[in-house]
């Protein structure tokens, strides 16, 4: 009977493993309901049928929800003959890749939802096909490149989710044929947005949300700032906070001046004077009254600009008869917020972003009342000292914590221990010396840890071990001279930024040559001590690979070195000895701890030179030794050839193979096999 079924369910898994064999009509595979004329086909997790093993619903309009079903590709032509389909749902998947065409036939396709996937890049053929497209959602991905044009054939796009990506820049004239209403990019890894090529293609947006990118405050910036000053009241534009540089790290944009932005006055005049926008005809926001309320949307009393669009984003309802967009109000309105903070909602999460940024919190323990579903929660620039487990109690669905600019010297054991959703977490500009172990337990899926502008002098061994996930660590501008062997092990950084340390060497066996995932390193800014314990370190440097970004290490010492970049020196000259003696003693050099101080400086590498007299004894051993075998070698082979008798042979080799042994203990004697 066991048998039977085994036996069953191995050949119907067979079955359905072949792809082409098996299809179903759409409506019996999935759950489908209509409304209004309108189908809701709802294919959630049925992992067993991939899209193109589906007969489209003969119906006229439908919405499509293929989330959680573990799609990993999306290959050319997958929804070929869905072309009745308004929206199309592929959120919570595995995504990786989705070949250029995957998207053809689906031709009435309004909405496109492909968040919390894993896609790395969106390419110029990713979305051909669907022209007619409206609103396109892609946070919470790993996005880092978008290709040139990848947009130019969505004429009707007015909403674009691309927040919480690693997106480190946008390609010129990327939205030169949208019309975005809606720009999301927050949570990626922009510096600068120009105004030619970027800004001046976005002139009828009402809502651009920009906050948690590393704003680099610099010349470059000064376009930003001019654009969004002139931008009127009633659009809402997110915080722009500085990164870079440091004398600007945390002030927001639009409180910095234009001298401090740019003190040697070089950026581009032209770019600065233009007009942000030419308030087109159509566009209520001329001459609309300094109210705060959105524009597009009709929804009339809402106190939160933000929350303009996003709205029914998992139903996918809101196309309307006409095909408009109908509103994008979000329907869940912050239920309650800690008193000093302001909340808003996040569109595509349904999650609520707290906002605390300087209100002379002292303690977490005074946010009350807790929103539930909090994601965010921003508490920079405040008087925290200390942080207790309790704190987060409520606050457990947390994506992003921001406990930057406070007064922390010392976290306990476990403190984030419940976090486990937690993604990014900062912790820059506070007073903390030591990082350990249990500061991070429970951090799983931490991948963004920022912890710049302490005081960190030690980092204790396993510190990162309990972040599996993690992909950037700002370790930059504390007062690091050393790293743990093996700090490194348990975690595929992508970023590693140590500049402004006090590191005069690193270790490359045990520390920097576990980073196996990197793509950009900061070394910068420390005082290398150009010797021959940095010889290791230059040849891994000129071994990465050429994406990886490196900046320049310039030498600090010793004097005829200073500020001379590490690269340019021959390794010879880095380390004369290298001439004398063999390289393997450098390659091999001590993968743990170097606690440099100016005094370690000379010392010999470990298995460094030996004493003369056990070198001159060992060789004479050795030599011994090879004599007194040859001539066994020779005795006994004479031997067997004049006689082959079996009792003599067997004692001379008896007395031959047991002498090394014994010389070893009496090597000066004379050779005991000479007696016979
Ligand atoms: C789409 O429909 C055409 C004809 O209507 C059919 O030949 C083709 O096999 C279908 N393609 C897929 C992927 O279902
Ligand atoms: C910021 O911009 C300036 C000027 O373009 C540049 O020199 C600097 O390297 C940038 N900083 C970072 C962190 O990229
Ligand atoms: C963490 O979560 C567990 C399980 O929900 C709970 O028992 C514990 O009290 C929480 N810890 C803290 C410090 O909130």
């Amino acid at each position: 009977m066991l048998l039977l079924i085994l036996l069953a369910f191995s050949i119907s898994s067979s079955f359905s493993n072949s792809d082409s064999d098996l299809s179903a009509e759409t409506c019996s595979a999935c759950s489908c309901m209509s409304i209004e004329n309108v189908l809701y086909v709802n294919c959630e997790k049925i992992t067993v049928y991939r899209p193109t093993q589906l007969l489209p619903p003969p119906s006229s309009l439908y919405h499509l929800n293929f989330q959680n079903n573990l799609l990993y590709i999306l290959y050319p032509n997958s929804f070929l003959n869905f072309t009745h389909a308004v929206s199309l749902q592929l959120g919570n998947n595995k995504l990786q890749n989705i070949e250029g065409g995957a998207f053809v036939g689906l031709s009435a396709l309004k909405q496109l939802h492909l968040n919390n996937n894993e896609l790395k890049e969106l390419r110029a053929d990713t979305f051909r096909g669907i022209e007619n497209l409206e609103y396109l959602q892609a946070d919470y991905n790993l996005i880092k490149y978008i290709e040139k044009g990848a947009f130019n054939k969505l004429h009707k796009l007015k909403v674009l989710i691309l927040n919480d990506n690693l997106i480190q820049s946008l390609p010129e004239n990327i939205f030169r044929f949208a019309s975005l209403t809606h720009l999301d990019i927050r949570g990626n890894r922009i510096q600068k947005l120009p105004y030619l090529g970027v800004l001046e293609h976005i002139g009828r947006i009402v809502e651009l949300q920009l906050d948690d990118n590393p704003w680099n405050c610099t010349c470059d910036l000064l376009p930003l700032k001019a654009w969004l000053e002139n931008m009127p009241y009633n659009i809402f534009i997110g915080e722009a906070i500085c990164e870079t540089p440091s004398d600007l790290y945390g002030r927001l944009l639009k409180e910095t001046n234009k001298q401090e932005l740019c003190p040697m006055g070089i950026g581009s005049d032209f770019d600065v004077r233009m007009p942000p926008s030419q308030p087109d005809s159509g566009h209520a926001a001329s001459n609309a009254p300094s109210t705060i309320a959105p524009l597009v949307t009709k929804a009339p009393k809402t106190t939160n600009p933000s929350k303009i669009y996003g709205n029914g984003i998992v139903a996918g309802i809101p196309v309307g008869k006409n095909g408009q967009i109908v509103s994008y109000q979000t329907r869940i309105p912050p239920l309650s917020c800690p008193q000093p903070c302001t909340c808003k909602a996040h569109p595509s999460d349904f999650g609520i972003s707290v906002s605390c940024q300087e209100r002379n919190i002292q303690s977490l323990a005074d946010l009350v009342p807790k929103p539930p579903n909090a994601k965010k929660l921003h508490l920079s620039g405040n008087y925290i000292r200390h942080i207790s487990p309790t704190d987060f109690q409520g606050f457990e669905g947390l994506d992003l914590l921001h406990l930057g600019s406070n007064q922390i010297s010392t976290i306990q054991k476990g403190v984030f221990g419940n976090l486990t959703n937690l993604r990014r977490l900062y912790l820059n500009g506070n007073q903390l010396e030591q990082l350990h172990p249990e500061i991070f337990l429970g951090l799983s899926n931490l991948q963004y840890l920022y912890l710049e502008y302490n005081a960190i002098k030690e980092v204790l061994a396993g510190t990162f071990d309990s972040m599996p996930n993690l992909q950037l660590l700002y370790l930059n501008n504390n007062v690091l001279r050393s790293l743990p062997a093996y700090i490194f092990a348990g975690v595929s950084l992508a970023r590693l930024n140590l500049k402004n340390n006090h590191f005069m060497t690193l270790p490359v066996s045990g520390v920097l040559d576990q980073l196996k995932s990197l793509t950009q390193i900061d070394l910068e800014g420390n005082p290398w001590e150009c010797s021959c314990d940095l010889v290791a370190l230059k040849l891994w440097l000129e071994k990465l690979n050429d994406g990886v970004a490196a900046k320049e290490v310039r030498c600090a010492s010793p004097v005829q070195f200073a500020n001379v970049e590490l690269r340019e020196l021959k390794n010879e000259i880095l380390c004369p000895k290298l001439i004398a003696r063999p390289p393997f003693i450098l390659t091999s050099a001590t993968p743990v701890v170097t606690s440099m101080s100016s005094a370690g400086v000379g010392k010999a590498p470990p298995g460094g030179p030996v004493p003369l007299s056990i070198m001159i004894l060992s060789i004479l051993v050795v030599l011994i030794l090879t004599v007194f075998v040859a001539f066994c070698l020779l005795v006994f082979v004479l031997r067997r050839n004049k006689k082959p008798s079996g009792r003599q042979e067997g004692l001379g080799s008896q007395e031959c193979g047991s002498m090394p042994l014994h010389l070893r203990m009496h090597h000066h004697k004379s050779m005991p096999c000479g007696k016979y």
